[in-house]
Protein backbone atom coordinates (compact mmCIF):
# COMPACT_ATOMS: atom_id res chain seq x y z
CA UNK A 1 0.00 0.00 0.00
CA UNK A 2 0.86 3.77 -0.48
CA UNK A 3 -0.39 7.10 0.46
CA UNK A 4 1.28 10.36 0.66
CA UNK A 5 0.25 11.07 4.60
CA UNK A 6 -0.39 8.37 6.90
CA UNK A 7 -2.57 9.60 9.66
CA UNK A 8 -2.27 7.83 13.29
CA UNK A 9 -5.16 8.49 15.73
CA UNK A 10 -8.59 9.27 14.65
CA UNK A 11 -9.29 11.94 17.50
CA UNK A 12 -10.15 15.69 16.48
CA UNK A 13 -6.44 16.05 15.20
CA UNK A 14 -6.20 13.46 13.03
CA UNK A 15 -9.73 13.56 11.87
CA UNK A 16 -9.81 17.48 11.08
CA UNK A 17 -6.11 16.40 9.60
CA UNK A 18 -7.86 14.40 7.17
CA UNK A 19 -10.32 16.34 5.75
CA UNK A 20 -8.41 19.45 5.18
CA UNK A 21 -6.02 16.95 3.21
CA UNK A 22 -8.66 15.32 0.94
CA UNK A 23 -10.07 19.21 0.35
CA UNK A 24 -6.81 20.25 -0.64
CA UNK A 25 -6.25 16.75 -2.91
CA UNK A 26 -4.22 15.44 -0.98
CA UNK A 27 -4.33 11.18 -0.45
CA UNK A 28 -4.17 10.30 3.42
CA UNK A 29 -5.02 7.05 5.39
CA UNK A 30 -6.28 7.33 8.67
CA UNK A 31 -5.48 4.84 11.38
CA UNK A 32 -7.46 4.10 14.88
CA UNK A 33 -6.94 1.86 17.25
CA UNK A 34 -10.25 1.62 18.81
CA UNK A 35 -13.27 0.68 17.70
CA UNK A 36 -15.86 3.07 15.69
CA UNK A 37 -18.45 2.92 18.60
CA UNK A 38 -15.71 3.71 21.19
CA UNK A 39 -14.60 6.81 19.76
CA UNK A 40 -17.80 8.32 19.19
CA UNK A 41 -19.42 7.79 22.68
CA UNK A 42 -15.87 9.13 24.70
CA UNK A 43 -17.34 11.52 26.83
CA UNK A 44 -14.26 14.27 26.96
CA UNK A 45 -14.39 18.46 26.27
CA UNK A 46 -16.76 20.58 24.95
CA UNK A 47 -16.13 23.82 24.17
CA UNK A 48 -15.32 25.04 20.65
CA UNK A 49 -13.64 28.16 19.74
CA UNK A 50 -14.82 30.73 17.43
CA UNK A 51 -11.69 29.75 15.04
CA UNK A 52 -12.71 26.06 15.72
CA UNK A 53 -16.38 26.64 14.68
CA UNK A 54 -15.19 28.83 11.63
CA UNK A 55 -12.57 26.16 9.86
CA UNK A 56 -15.70 23.88 10.35
CA UNK A 57 -17.98 25.68 8.73
CA UNK A 58 -15.42 26.76 5.82
CA UNK A 59 -15.10 22.83 4.90
CA UNK A 60 -18.90 22.21 5.00
CA UNK A 61 -18.56 20.32 8.55
CA UNK A 62 -20.82 22.51 10.80
CA UNK A 63 -24.03 21.64 9.69
CA UNK A 64 -25.47 19.30 13.05
CA UNK A 65 -23.10 21.63 15.51
CA UNK A 66 -25.01 24.79 13.51
CA UNK A 67 -27.88 23.56 14.63
CA UNK A 68 -27.18 21.14 18.07
CA UNK A 69 -24.55 22.98 18.97
CA UNK A 70 -25.38 26.07 22.04
CA UNK A 71 -23.52 29.54 20.99
CA UNK A 72 -22.72 31.26 24.22
CA UNK A 73 -21.85 34.88 24.05
CA UNK A 74 -19.84 34.72 27.87
CA UNK A 75 -19.52 32.83 30.79
CA UNK A 76 -20.45 33.84 34.48
CA UNK A 77 -16.85 33.63 37.21
CA UNK A 78 -18.57 33.43 40.53
CA UNK A 79 -16.21 33.74 43.87
CA UNK A 80 -17.13 35.54 47.32
CA UNK A 81 -20.96 34.64 46.81
CA UNK A 82 -20.86 36.86 44.08
CA UNK A 83 -21.90 36.33 40.43
CA UNK A 84 -19.92 38.76 37.08
CA UNK A 85 -20.97 37.74 33.90
CA UNK A 86 -17.37 38.30 31.02
CA UNK A 87 -19.37 39.14 28.14
CA UNK A 88 -17.50 37.74 24.87
CA UNK A 89 -19.61 39.55 22.57
CA UNK A 90 -19.15 42.70 24.01
CA UNK A 91 -15.58 42.56 24.63
CA UNK A 92 -14.78 40.48 21.65
CA UNK A 93 -17.62 40.28 19.07
CA UNK A 94 -17.63 36.89 19.01
CA UNK A 95 -18.75 33.56 21.00
CA UNK A 96 -17.63 29.96 21.53
CA UNK A 97 -19.84 27.21 20.78
CA UNK A 98 -20.81 24.37 23.00
CA UNK A 99 -20.77 21.06 21.38
CA UNK A 100 -19.58 17.63 22.96
CA UNK A 101 -16.46 16.28 21.85
CA UNK A 102 -17.57 12.86 20.74
CA UNK A 103 -20.43 14.59 18.69
CA UNK A 104 -18.22 16.33 16.46
CA UNK A 105 -15.67 12.69 16.15
CA UNK A 106 -19.28 11.44 15.26
CA UNK A 107 -19.82 14.32 12.40
CA UNK A 108 -16.25 13.91 10.87
CA UNK A 109 -15.77 10.56 11.08
CA UNK A 110 -19.73 10.28 8.90
CA UNK A 111 -18.15 12.93 6.40
CA UNK A 112 -14.83 11.01 5.91
CA UNK A 113 -16.86 7.93 4.66
CA UNK A 114 -19.43 9.85 2.91
CA UNK A 115 -16.47 11.20 0.73
CA UNK A 116 -14.92 7.54 -0.11
CA UNK A 117 -11.89 8.16 1.99
CA UNK A 118 -10.28 5.38 3.65
CA UNK A 119 -10.12 5.32 7.84
CA UNK A 120 -9.45 1.60 9.72
CA UNK A 121 -10.80 1.15 12.86
CA UNK A 122 -9.26 -1.17 15.36
CA UNK A 123 -6.06 -1.39 14.16
CA UNK A 124 -3.32 -2.98 16.31
CA UNK A 125 0.42 -2.51 17.08
CA UNK A 126 1.22 0.19 14.71
CA UNK A 127 4.86 0.92 14.16
CA UNK A 128 6.83 3.78 12.47
CA UNK A 129 9.95 3.17 10.23
CA UNK A 130 12.83 4.90 8.89
CA UNK A 131 10.49 8.75 10.00
CA UNK A 132 14.38 10.15 10.00
CA UNK A 133 14.55 8.77 6.04
CA UNK A 134 12.62 10.09 3.07
CA UNK A 135 11.08 6.57 2.47
CA UNK A 136 9.21 6.62 5.82
CA UNK A 137 6.79 3.68 6.54
CA UNK A 138 3.85 2.38 8.71
CA UNK A 139 3.51 -1.30 9.80
CA UNK A 140 0.31 -2.33 11.78
CA UNK A 141 -2.02 -5.04 12.18
CA UNK A 142 -5.76 -5.25 11.06
CA UNK A 143 -8.40 -7.87 10.48
CA UNK A 144 -5.87 -10.23 11.36
CA UNK A 145 -3.13 -9.26 8.74
CA UNK A 146 -0.11 -7.93 8.34
CA UNK A 147 -0.04 -4.52 6.62
CA UNK A 148 2.52 -2.06 5.47
CA UNK A 149 1.86 1.53 4.02
CA UNK A 150 4.55 3.82 2.09
CA UNK A 151 4.43 7.67 2.51
CA UNK A 152 5.79 10.58 2.56
CA UNK A 153 4.92 12.30 5.72
CA UNK A 154 3.28 10.49 9.22
CA UNK A 155 0.96 13.07 11.49
CA UNK A 156 1.48 11.63 14.83
CA UNK A 157 -2.26 12.30 15.89
CA UNK A 158 -2.91 9.65 18.14
CA UNK A 159 -3.21 11.30 22.07
CA UNK A 160 -1.01 12.04 24.98
CA UNK A 161 -0.49 7.89 25.26
CA UNK A 162 0.08 6.95 21.54
CA UNK A 163 3.16 5.59 19.93
CA UNK A 164 3.65 8.40 17.64
CA UNK A 165 5.64 10.43 20.12
CA UNK A 166 7.25 7.05 22.23
CA UNK A 167 9.10 6.33 18.43
CA UNK A 168 10.84 9.43 18.32
CA UNK A 169 14.62 8.67 19.51
CA UNK A 170 15.42 9.57 23.64
CA UNK A 171 17.72 12.75 23.49
CA UNK A 172 15.43 14.36 20.53
CA UNK A 173 12.45 15.74 22.28
CA UNK A 174 12.82 18.56 25.11
CA UNK A 175 9.67 17.93 27.41
CA UNK A 176 8.10 21.19 29.76
CA UNK A 177 6.17 19.32 32.11
CA UNK A 178 3.99 20.44 34.87
CA UNK A 179 1.80 18.21 37.17
CA UNK A 180 -0.43 20.05 39.56
CA UNK A 181 -1.90 17.92 42.54
CA UNK A 182 -5.58 18.24 41.63
CA UNK A 183 -7.43 16.52 39.16
CA UNK A 184 -11.36 16.83 37.86
CA UNK A 185 -13.82 14.60 38.78
CA UNK A 186 -16.49 15.51 36.27
CA UNK A 187 -19.86 14.23 35.83
CA UNK A 188 -22.56 13.82 33.27
CA UNK A 189 -26.19 14.41 34.58
CA UNK A 190 -29.80 14.23 33.76
CA UNK A 191 -30.99 17.46 34.27
CA UNK A 192 -31.69 21.26 33.20
CA UNK A 193 -28.59 23.30 33.17
CA UNK A 194 -28.99 26.17 36.22
CA UNK A 195 -27.79 29.26 34.36
CA UNK A 196 -27.61 29.65 30.69
CA UNK A 197 -23.89 29.96 30.62
CA UNK A 198 -20.75 28.18 31.98
CA UNK A 199 -20.65 28.90 35.43
CA UNK A 200 -16.76 28.99 36.84
CA UNK A 201 -16.68 28.95 40.28
CA UNK A 202 -13.95 29.43 43.10
CA UNK A 203 -15.00 28.51 46.06
CA UNK A 204 -12.33 27.66 49.32
CA UNK A 205 -13.48 23.96 48.77
CA UNK A 206 -12.23 24.04 45.47
CA UNK A 207 -13.11 25.16 42.10
CA UNK A 208 -16.02 23.77 40.45
CA UNK A 209 -17.64 23.95 36.61
CA UNK A 210 -21.41 24.08 35.42
CA UNK A 211 -21.64 22.89 31.58
CA UNK A 212 -24.39 21.59 29.49
CA UNK A 213 -24.56 19.45 26.74
CA UNK A 214 -28.26 20.37 25.73
CA UNK A 215 -31.62 21.40 27.33
CA UNK A 216 -31.74 18.29 29.76
CA UNK A 217 -28.10 17.30 30.49
CA UNK A 218 -25.75 18.80 32.02
CA UNK A 219 -21.66 18.48 32.63
CA UNK A 220 -20.17 19.41 35.82
CA UNK A 221 -16.79 19.15 37.10
CA UNK A 222 -15.34 19.52 40.58
CA UNK A 223 -11.50 19.90 41.68
CA UNK A 224 -10.92 16.74 43.80
CA UNK A 225 -6.79 15.68 44.79
CA UNK A 226 -4.88 13.81 42.60
CA UNK A 227 -5.49 10.04 42.99
CA UNK A 228 -9.19 10.73 44.12
CA UNK A 229 -10.72 7.18 43.82
CA UNK A 230 -13.98 7.94 42.15
CA UNK A 231 -15.78 5.31 44.58
CA UNK A 232 -15.28 7.96 47.32
CA UNK A 233 -17.38 9.80 45.37
CA UNK A 234 -21.26 8.70 45.54
CA UNK A 235 -24.12 10.82 44.06
CA UNK A 236 -24.67 12.88 47.13
CA UNK A 237 -21.43 13.75 47.67
CA UNK A 238 -20.89 14.95 44.49
CA UNK A 239 -24.28 17.10 44.71
CA UNK A 240 -23.10 18.51 47.98
CA UNK A 241 -19.99 19.25 46.94
CA UNK A 242 -21.36 21.37 43.49
CA UNK A 243 -23.94 23.10 45.82
CA UNK A 244 -21.62 24.50 48.26
CA UNK A 245 -18.67 25.41 45.73
CA UNK A 246 -21.64 26.78 42.89
CA UNK A 247 -23.45 28.20 45.46
CA UNK A 248 -27.29 29.25 44.53
CA UNK A 249 -28.98 32.52 43.71
CA UNK A 250 -28.03 35.12 40.91
CA UNK A 251 -29.81 32.78 38.59
CA UNK A 252 -28.55 29.94 39.43
CA UNK A 253 -30.90 27.52 41.23
CA UNK A 254 -28.71 24.04 40.92
CA UNK A 255 -30.84 21.16 39.72
CA UNK A 256 -30.27 17.58 40.74
CA UNK A 257 -30.68 14.38 39.14
CA UNK A 258 -29.59 11.27 38.10
CA UNK A 259 -25.87 11.00 37.18
CA UNK A 260 -25.24 8.37 34.19
CA UNK A 261 -21.08 9.18 33.98
CA UNK A 262 -18.46 9.76 36.13
CA UNK A 263 -14.94 10.64 35.13
CA UNK A 264 -11.59 11.69 36.84
CA UNK A 265 -9.24 13.62 34.49
CA UNK A 266 -5.78 14.87 35.54
CA UNK A 267 -3.91 18.21 35.44
CA UNK A 268 -1.56 18.46 33.19
CA UNK A 269 0.44 21.41 31.08
CA UNK A 270 3.39 19.24 29.15
CA UNK A 271 4.65 20.38 26.10
CA UNK A 272 7.12 18.50 23.49
CA UNK A 273 9.33 20.58 21.49
CA UNK A 274 10.56 20.81 18.44
CA UNK A 275 6.51 18.83 17.06
CA UNK A 276 8.29 16.92 14.54
CA UNK A 277 11.35 14.47 13.95
CA UNK A 278 12.41 13.90 10.32
CA UNK A 279 8.80 13.11 8.23
CA UNK A 280 7.10 12.65 11.59
CA UNK A 281 4.78 15.58 12.20
CA UNK A 282 2.89 15.99 16.06
CA UNK A 283 -0.37 16.93 16.64
CA UNK A 284 -2.56 17.77 19.67
CA UNK A 285 -2.09 15.75 22.55
CA UNK A 286 0.52 13.63 21.10
CA UNK A 287 2.24 17.07 21.89
CA UNK A 288 1.33 18.74 24.52
CA UNK A 289 -1.23 18.84 27.30
CA UNK A 290 -3.32 21.40 29.08
CA UNK A 291 -5.35 21.97 32.28
CA UNK A 292 -9.10 21.65 31.08
CA UNK A 293 -9.66 24.84 32.82
CA UNK A 294 -9.26 26.76 29.27
CA UNK A 295 -11.39 24.57 27.71
CA UNK A 296 -8.68 24.58 25.18
CA UNK A 297 -7.44 20.62 24.83
CA UNK A 298 -9.78 19.90 21.17
CA UNK A 299 -9.00 23.43 19.94
CA UNK A 300 -5.82 23.52 20.26
CA UNK A 301 -5.19 19.86 17.99
CA UNK A 302 -7.52 21.21 15.50
CA UNK A 303 -5.24 24.92 15.29
CA UNK A 304 -2.11 22.14 14.82
CA UNK A 305 -4.22 20.45 11.92
CA UNK A 306 -4.76 23.38 10.68
CA UNK A 307 -0.87 24.28 10.27
CA UNK A 308 -0.17 20.95 9.13
CA UNK A 309 -2.42 21.01 6.42
CA UNK A 310 -1.41 24.26 5.45
CA UNK A 311 2.20 22.76 5.35
CA UNK A 312 1.13 19.90 3.43
CA UNK A 313 -0.47 21.76 0.57
CA UNK A 314 2.67 24.12 -0.17
CA UNK A 315 4.62 21.00 -0.12
CA UNK A 316 2.56 19.16 -2.34
CA UNK A 317 1.92 22.01 -4.86
CA UNK A 318 6.05 23.50 -4.52
CA UNK A 319 7.72 20.17 -3.68
CA UNK A 320 9.72 22.62 -1.18
CA UNK A 321 9.42 21.95 2.39
CA UNK A 322 10.11 25.33 3.48
CA UNK A 323 6.22 25.71 5.26
CA UNK A 324 6.94 22.53 7.05
CA UNK A 325 10.07 23.48 8.41
CA UNK A 326 8.04 26.17 10.39
CA UNK A 327 5.42 23.72 12.02
CA UNK A 328 6.47 23.68 15.39
CA UNK A 329 7.61 27.81 15.43
CA UNK A 330 4.09 28.01 14.20
CA UNK A 331 2.23 25.65 16.47
CA UNK A 332 4.27 26.39 19.30
CA UNK A 333 3.56 30.08 19.42
CA UNK A 334 -0.27 29.20 19.89
CA UNK A 335 0.70 26.68 22.21
CA UNK A 336 2.77 28.76 24.81
CA UNK A 337 -0.37 31.26 24.20
CA UNK A 338 -2.70 28.96 25.36
CA UNK A 339 -0.44 27.28 28.10
CA UNK A 340 -0.09 30.41 29.82
CA UNK A 341 -3.72 31.20 29.33
CA UNK A 342 -4.89 27.43 30.41
CA UNK A 343 -2.04 28.21 33.46
CA UNK A 344 -3.51 31.30 34.43
CA UNK A 345 -7.33 29.99 34.75
CA UNK A 346 -6.30 27.06 36.57
CA UNK A 347 -4.26 29.53 39.04
CA UNK A 348 -6.73 32.04 39.63
CA UNK A 349 -9.97 29.49 40.15
CA UNK A 350 -8.54 26.83 41.86
CA UNK A 351 -7.54 26.05 45.48
CA UNK A 352 -3.95 25.36 45.70
CA UNK A 353 -2.80 23.77 48.78
CA UNK A 354 0.40 23.71 50.41
CA UNK A 355 1.00 27.68 48.59
CA UNK A 356 1.55 30.46 50.69
CA UNK A 357 -1.23 32.53 51.67
CA UNK A 358 0.31 35.45 50.29
CA UNK A 359 -0.22 33.57 47.26
CA UNK A 360 -3.44 32.37 47.32
CA UNK A 361 -4.48 36.24 48.05
CA UNK A 362 -2.25 37.19 44.69
CA UNK A 363 -4.43 34.40 43.09
CA UNK A 364 -7.87 35.73 44.26
CA UNK A 365 -6.64 39.45 43.63
CA UNK A 366 -5.95 38.81 39.92
CA UNK A 367 -9.66 37.17 39.62
CA UNK A 368 -11.23 40.16 41.33
CA UNK A 369 -9.53 42.42 38.49
CA UNK A 370 -10.79 40.74 35.63
CA UNK A 371 -14.32 41.52 36.89
CA UNK A 372 -13.60 44.51 37.55
CA UNK A 373 -11.12 45.95 34.97
CA UNK A 374 -12.45 45.51 30.94
CA UNK A 375 -8.86 45.36 29.67
CA UNK A 376 -8.48 42.10 32.17
CA UNK A 377 -11.83 41.11 31.17
CA UNK A 378 -10.85 41.60 27.30
CA UNK A 379 -8.02 39.63 28.00
CA UNK A 380 -9.64 36.51 29.19
CA UNK A 381 -12.10 36.95 26.51
CA UNK A 382 -9.74 37.30 24.17
CA UNK A 383 -8.38 33.91 24.85
CA UNK A 384 -11.28 31.97 25.70
CA UNK A 385 -12.63 32.68 22.16
CA UNK A 386 -9.91 31.61 20.76
CA UNK A 387 -6.85 33.81 19.44
CA UNK A 388 -7.11 34.76 15.66
CA UNK A 389 -4.60 32.59 13.11
CA UNK A 390 -1.94 34.39 11.00
CA UNK A 391 -2.42 31.82 7.84
CA UNK A 392 -5.08 29.79 6.57
CA UNK A 393 -5.27 26.05 6.23
CA UNK A 394 -5.26 25.41 2.65
CA UNK A 395 -2.03 27.20 0.56
CA UNK A 396 -3.72 28.83 -2.26
CA UNK A 397 -0.26 29.69 -4.27
P1 LIG B 1 -7.30 12.25 21.13
O1 LIG B 1 -8.66 12.81 21.16
O2 LIG B 1 -6.77 11.61 22.37
O3 LIG B 1 -7.25 11.22 19.94
C1 LIG B 1 -6.21 10.32 19.75
C2 LIG B 1 -6.73 9.10 19.03
O4 LIG B 1 -5.65 8.24 18.75
C3 LIG B 1 -7.73 8.31 19.87
O5 LIG B 1 -8.88 8.06 19.13
C4 LIG B 1 -6.96 7.04 20.23
O6 LIG B 1 -7.82 5.93 20.37
C5 LIG B 1 -6.04 6.91 19.04
N1 LIG B 1 -4.82 6.14 19.30
C6 LIG B 1 -4.08 6.08 20.43
N2 LIG B 1 -3.02 5.28 20.25
C7 LIG B 1 -3.08 4.84 18.98
C8 LIG B 1 -2.27 3.99 18.21
N3 LIG B 1 -1.15 3.42 18.72
N4 LIG B 1 -2.62 3.72 16.95
C9 LIG B 1 -3.73 4.30 16.41
N5 LIG B 1 -4.55 5.10 17.09
C10 LIG B 1 -4.22 5.38 18.37
N6 LIG B 1 -10.29 19.12 27.09
C11 LIG B 1 -11.03 20.14 27.41
O7 LIG B 1 -10.81 21.21 26.86
N7 LIG B 1 -12.04 20.02 28.35
C12 LIG B 1 -12.30 18.83 28.97
O8 LIG B 1 -13.21 18.74 29.78
C13 LIG B 1 -11.52 17.75 28.64
N8 LIG B 1 -11.74 16.55 29.24
C14 LIG B 1 -10.93 15.52 28.93
C15 LIG B 1 -11.10 14.30 29.58
C16 LIG B 1 -10.25 13.22 29.30
C17 LIG B 1 -10.46 11.92 30.04
C18 LIG B 1 -9.22 13.37 28.36
C19 LIG B 1 -8.27 12.23 28.05
C20 LIG B 1 -9.06 14.60 27.70
C21 LIG B 1 -9.89 15.67 27.98
N9 LIG B 1 -9.74 16.90 27.35
C22 LIG B 1 -10.51 17.93 27.68
C23 LIG B 1 -8.75 17.13 26.34
C24 LIG B 1 -9.29 16.96 24.93
O9 LIG B 1 -10.31 16.01 24.92
C25 LIG B 1 -8.10 16.57 24.09
O10 LIG B 1 -7.19 17.67 24.12
C26 LIG B 1 -8.44 16.20 22.65
O11 LIG B 1 -9.13 14.98 22.61
C27 LIG B 1 -7.14 16.10 21.83
O12 LIG B 1 -7.41 15.57 20.57
P2 LIG B 1 -6.36 14.66 19.83
O13 LIG B 1 -6.96 14.37 18.51
O14 LIG B 1 -5.02 15.28 19.90
O15 LIG B 1 -6.23 13.36 20.73
C1 LIG C 1 -16.18 21.95 29.54
C2 LIG C 1 -14.90 21.53 29.73
C3 LIG C 1 -13.93 22.43 30.09
O1 LIG C 1 -12.67 22.01 30.28
C4 LIG C 1 -14.22 23.76 30.27
O2 LIG C 1 -13.25 24.62 30.65
C5 LIG C 1 -15.51 24.19 30.07
C6 LIG C 1 -16.50 23.28 29.70
C7 LIG C 1 -17.23 20.97 29.15
O3 LIG C 1 -16.90 19.78 29.11
O4 LIG C 1 -18.37 21.37 28.90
Amino acid sequence: MRTQVVIVGAGPAGLTLAHLLHRQGIDCLVLEARAREHIETRVRAGVLEHPTVDLLDEIGLAGRLRVEGMTHHGIRLRFDHAMHRIDFADLTGAAITVYAQQELVKDLVAARLADGQPILFDVDDVRLDGVDTDRPRVRFRHDGRERTVDCDVIAGCDGFHGISRASIPAGVLTVHERVYPFAWLGILAQTRPSCDELVYARHPDGFALHSMRGPEVTRQYLQVPAGTDLADWPDERIWTGLRRRLGHGDGLDLEEGPIFDKSLAPMRSFVVEPMRYGRLFLLGDAAHIVPATGAKGLNLAVADARVLSYGLGHHYATGRWDELDRYTERCLRRVWQVQQFSWWMTAILHRIGGTQPFDERLRAAELDRVVSSRAAATTLAENYVGLPFATGWAWRG
